[in-house]
């Protein structure tokens, strides 16, 4: 439960799910280290909220062990990420495809790298990764679904090696929320916006309350894959009510 857990660290702090997240453990109490790059944004949650603040690229790895290595977290939530490349695989860049891979995967597993072992050792923690229904279903992204798949995989094998630990593993599947998500993943501002309009949209709020519940149930039950989306979406396609 929540209450068995005094520390967290959140990564992809400064918008959307990461942020709500924060501002919902600190309400409950915990002390909460929040990790993005964008030093403006992690002080206006600071202030708002009370956390920590650690101004840092996930993709720095020397970064990442120094500064997380000697924490004591007893809830992780791997929550930065971005979609690049949505144009086809043939038509994304190397950047694309490195930035996507580096954030999604390579530093997601440095941070539990650095975290795990400290869980291990005190014999408590709970490690939540913020994978997507692309991990799940094909959804005309490669790219993306190649990261957020990795993340699916990483989670099942995990939550097998976490076994006798007393570590509690999450993975939460979203589909689509209302956040700066589609900013960074579309250049072109008009299909951007066409991402966020049409049907009602999950909120990060919506997300963090699904991080929450996992969170706080007792001790015995692990909820291994949230899958959550929008009514008005399925795996397969959008349908919406028609209007009359
Ligand atoms: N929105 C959706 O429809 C959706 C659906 C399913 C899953 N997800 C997943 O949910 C997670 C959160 O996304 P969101 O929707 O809340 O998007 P968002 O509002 O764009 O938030 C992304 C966060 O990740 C941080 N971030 C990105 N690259 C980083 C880096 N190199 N180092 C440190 N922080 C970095 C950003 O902070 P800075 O830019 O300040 O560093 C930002 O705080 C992602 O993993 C995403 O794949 C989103």
């Amino acid at each position: 439960m929540l209450q068995d857990y005094q520390t967290a660290l959140v990564t992809g702090a400064s918008s959307g799910i990461g942020a709500a997240t924060v501002t919902k453990l600190c309400e409950r109490g915990l002390e909460v280290h929040a990790v993005a790059r964008r030093s403006e944004r992690l002080a206006t949650l600071a202030e708002s909220t009370g956390c920590r603040v650690h101004t840092l690229d996930v993709r720095d790895t020397d970064a990442v062990y120094a500064t997380f290595g000697d924490l004591k977290i007893d809830v992780l939530v791997n929550n930065a990420g971005l979609g690049r490349g949505f144009d086809t695989l043939a038509q994304a860049s190397r950047e694309d495809i490195e930035r996507t891979i580096d954030t999604n995967v390579t530093a997601l597993l440095h941070i539990t790298r650095a975290v795990l072992p400290g869980m291990l050792e005190r014999r408590r923690g709970h490690i939540v990764q913020l994978s997507s229904i692309a991990a799940l279903y094909p959804l005309l992204s490669a790219l993306y679904g190649a990261s957020k798949g990795a993340i699916h995989l990483l989670s099942q094998n995990l939550r097998m090696e976490l076994q006798g630990s007393r570590v509690r593993h999450t993975e939460i599947c979203p589909g689509r929320v209302k956040t700066e998500f589609f900013a960074t993943a579309i250049d072109d501002s008009e299909r951007q916006q066409s991402m966020l309009e049409g049907f009602e949209l999950l909120e990060g709020g919506d997300v963090a309350d699904a991080i929450l519940y996992a969170l706080d149930t007792p001790w015995r039950v692990n909820i291994s894959t949230i899958e959550m989306t929008p009514t008005e979406q399925a795996p397969g396609g959008i349908v919406i009510e028609p209007t009359s």
